[in-house]
């Protein structure tokens, strides 16, 4: 087909088909291949907006493609179809069809769990106006429906995917970077903006990275797994045949070590050396390694002052054992997660299955309390709750309800001590 032609089929077989066309559909139609045929519903779209005259435009929605209308002919269209689909959405409608956008697919009821309230009726409303829709059901008793949002969404959003949603919920993001921006003012009155960090501490096993990641997702701030950094050293002294208890030993390694974290991708890369550590550093071994070395002031310096410095440039989540009380001790919303020591072995008896690691809920229980004794018997920094740290016992919550409960105490922050934003009535 000659390029006139292809051009010619592209926007009839757009125009035909109404709905979005997936690109590999398209190729075939068109006999081309995928990227060629990308770049030939780009060339249309180009040519659409150049063109004053036209009132369509081309979208491009989840690696598919469709006609649309341009928004500067809204007005004439709302006067032909009538104000429904123009009608602004209230609060409620915008905040499930978050809830729903971020977490699809979705059940009504996490929904309502998410909201605190019943949302039968605005999701409803939600799929009348063709923003939601239902996406099969989950496969547990009473098979609840699964809510997602439709490509109507994303069109009327100007996303090509919900991928490209904002990474955070932004009224909670809003609430949260309010928090750091009305901190309170230095002695001399300038106002000086100190870094969002959010602390994360408690044992080993209690559940903290996996709610630092979830709170991460949820709140759109990068969260940090201090944990990983003493693993990563403690298996580099292994790896080099130091024990990780020789001061001396460890602070001639330190001296040649390079320590870089990553957390581009939202995934955490400790690299150590230009080394991702990653796949090496969960077994048991890494894990007493990790104990021992974080017990030696030189390791600890060496990795809080990394930790300091990412916290200052970024809003940050860090999970730990001394975010609260060392490391960030005027961090304004701290957590201390906690879980009894059967509750932890046996999940972390479930992660070491996952990762092909051999081992015994009896070997996992002792390695968990040794080092409990350990990191919280140790000298500089020991793995304590810090006085304003809001203790959360995850052993029979589940990871929702801690979620929820986390998020219930950064929005009551705000709430119970608005003087604290404005910075008002201190001294
Ligand atoms: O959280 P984790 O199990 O990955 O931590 C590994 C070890 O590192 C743990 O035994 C205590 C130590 N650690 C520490 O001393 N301070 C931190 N902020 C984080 C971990």
């Amino acid at each position: 087909m000659a390029y006139q032609e292809q051009m010619r089929a592209l926007e009839a077989l757009l125009f035909a088909a109404g709905d979005p066309l997936p690109f590999e559909d398209l190729a075939l139609l068109l006999d081309v291949g995928k990227d060629e045929a990308i770049a030939l519903a780009e060339q249309l779209m180009r040519r659409y907006q150049r063109d004053p005259l036209s009132g369509l435009t081309v979208r491009e929605i989840e690696g598919a493609v469709c006609l649309a209308t341009k928004s500067s002919a809204s007005e004439v269209l709302e006067n032909f179809f009538g104000k429904i689909r123009g009608q602004k959405l209230t609060d409620a409608a915008y905040e499930t069809l978050a809830v729903i956008a971020y977490n699809a697919p979705v059940t009504r009821a996490e929904i309502e769990t998410v909201r605190g309230v019943n949302s039968d009726s605005v999701v409803a409303r939600l799929i009348e106006r063709g923003l939601v829709r239902e996406a099969g059901a989950l496969e547990v008793p009473g098979r609840p429906v699964l809510l997602d949002v439709t490509d109507q969404f994303l069109l009327d959003f100007g996303l090509k995917s919900t991928r490209d949603l904002p990474a955070m919920d932004l009224l909670m993001y809003d609430t949260v970077m309010k928090l750091s921006e009305h901190m309170p003012h230095e002695a001399s009155g300038s106002p000086v903006r100190k870094p969002l960090v959010i602390a994360i501490d408690g044992p080993s096993g209690a559940g903290k990275s996996t709610v630092a990641r979830l709170l991460s997702e949820h709140l759109g701030i990068l969260s940090l797994d201090t944990g990983a950094m003493y693993r990563a050293l403690g298996y580099k002294a292994l790896r080099l045949g130091i024990s990780p208890s020789d001061e001396e030993a460890v602070r001639a390694m330190l001296a040649e070590t390079v320590m870089e974290i990553d957390l581009s991708d939202r995934v955490q890369k400790t690299r150590v050396d230009g080394e991702d550590m990653e796949p090496f550093i969960r077994t048991p071994e890494a894990s007493m390694a990790a104990s021992d070395i974080s017990v030696l002031p030189v390791c600890r310096d060496y990795c809080v002052r990394i930790q300091r410095e990412l916290g200052k440039k970024q809003a940050l989540i860090l999970e730990g054992r001394d975010i609260g009380s060392y490391v960030f001790p005027d961090a304004p919303v701290k957590f201390f997660v906690t879980a009894s020591a059967q509750t932890r072995a046996e999940r972390r008896l479930k992660d070491l299955e996952k990762a092909g690691v051999e081992t015994s809920l009896e070997e996992v229980i002792r390695d968990i309390e040794e080092r409990d004794r350990q990191d919280s018997s140790r000298k500089l920094a020991p793995a304590v709750k810090a006085p304003d740290a809001v203790e959360i016992d995850t052993s029979d919550m589940t990871l929702r309800e801690v979620i929820d409960t986390m998020l219930d105490v950064i929005r009551k922050k705000e709430l119970d001590q608005p003087g604290w934003r404005s910075g008002e009535g201190r001294e």
